[in-house]
């Protein structure tokens, strides 16, 4: 089968395609064929050396899947040849505390990953994709949009009529956008420039800001758009060049999400007002393989579409690579195997 790994982590130059033996289900374990990738950030973080956590060279990179199971070991249970599945970010947190052995077993920058022809995993770390979706849409799930179920969905999930703020138009935060909508809250979406902004208006944002035009636009969230109350929750994605502003935006009693970390400039947390903002500030990893389920059944319900960027061949993988880096796509990136 056919296999990228990054040789070294340099630059995107060391995505290397190779050729190898394709690997064989043992028992409790299924051998899916893998039709559609996608990017998220970390996948790029990780070859320019930005990564939050270790990362080794040499491994397969990209955590989202989706594919069609072509094998089965002894044992398996509940899944078949021809079920369509997609990757579980986290193989092997079923519930309750994130497992020690989640940095270890983070596909691209632990353990190999999904940008190949074909892939053994255990039964457990693939979830069934629903028939409404197609493989290049269901890929796009297991990291963005598990991340943004679970950033609104903490011990006081987002209800109708509450309210969102959204940073920038990357993959997790369109998925916030659109569950955020689909649950009933006003959103709030920042971006960097117009065109981008009328995507956000066309996906359902109530107010957009534009970050380059409006320096503080976290008191602008708070004094101009939300009665000078604060929204209930921010997706935080941007990081430490961001979480001061978000802090600005916030309610008391409500929770900025921390997720990302794609700003590169590190002022700080000013304390005082970070205590004084009386907010929850809760630090996610993805989620567990039940916030998946629950998210693969409410895009099928609510019938939310992925929203696909490009996608590209799987022989232009890099090309992939480098769109995710000129930062200029909305959504999701895809990559066609
Ligand atoms: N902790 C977790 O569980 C978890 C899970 C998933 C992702 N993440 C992290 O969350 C972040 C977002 O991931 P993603 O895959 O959605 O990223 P992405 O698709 O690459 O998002 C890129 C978009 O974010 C905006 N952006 C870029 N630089 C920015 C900056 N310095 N400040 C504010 N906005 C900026 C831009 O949109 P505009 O031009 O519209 O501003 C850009 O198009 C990454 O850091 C990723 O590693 C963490």
């Amino acid at each position: 089968m056919r296999a990228y790994r990054f040789d070294a982590l340099n630059s995107l130059d060391d995505l290397v395609l190779h050729d190898e033996p394709t690997p064989q289900p043992q028992r409790g374990e299924v051998l899916v064929k893998i039709d559609a990738v996608s990017l998220n950030f970390r996948d790029l973080a990780v070859v320019l050396g930005r990564y939050v956590g270790p990362a080794d060279a040499g491994l397969i990179p990209c955590s989202d899947a989706a594919g069609e199971i072509v094998a089965v070991g002894e044992s398996v249970s509940g899944l078949k040849v021809g079920d369509r599945v997609i990757s579980a970010f986290h193989p092997r947190w079923f519930g309750g505390r994130i497992p020690m052995t989640a940095a270890r077993d983070a596909y691209g920058s632990g353990s190999d990953g999904w940008l190949a022809e074909y892939k053994v995993v255990s039964q457990e770390a693939v979830v069934r994709l629903p028939d409404g979706l197609s493989f290049e849409e269901g890929c796009t799930l297991p990291c963005a949009a598990v991340t943004a179920w679970t950033a609104l969905s903490g011990a006081a999930p987002i209800r109708a009529g509450q309210s969102v703020l959204t940073l920038g138009t990357g993959g997790v935060s369109i998925f916030a956008v659109q569950l955020a909508k689909a649950l009933g809250a006003t959103v709030i979406g920042t971006t960097s420039g117009p065109a981008k902004a009328e995507r956000l208006a066309a996906l359902g944002a109530d107010h957009v800001v534009n970050y380059n035009e409006v320096a503080e636009w976290g008191r602008h969230v708070r004094r101009q758009l939300t009665g000078g109350e604060g929204v209930d929750c921010v997706v935080e994605v941007g990081g430490p060049a961001t979480v001061n502003q978000s802090i600005h935006a916030v309610r008391p009693g409500g929770e900025v999400v921390l997720i990302g970390f794609l700003s590169e400039e590190n002022p700080g947390i000013d304390y005082f007002h970070l205590k004084n903002s009386r907010a929850t500030v809760r630090s996610i990893g993805v989620g567990d393989r039940p916030a998946l389920e629950d998210l693969v059944r409410a895009v099928n319900r609510t019938g939310i579409r992925p929203v696909i960027d490009q996608v590209f061949p799987f022989e232009d993988a890099r090309a992939a690579f480098e769109r995710l880096k000129s930062a200029a796509h909305v959504g999701k990136i895809v990559i066609k195997v």
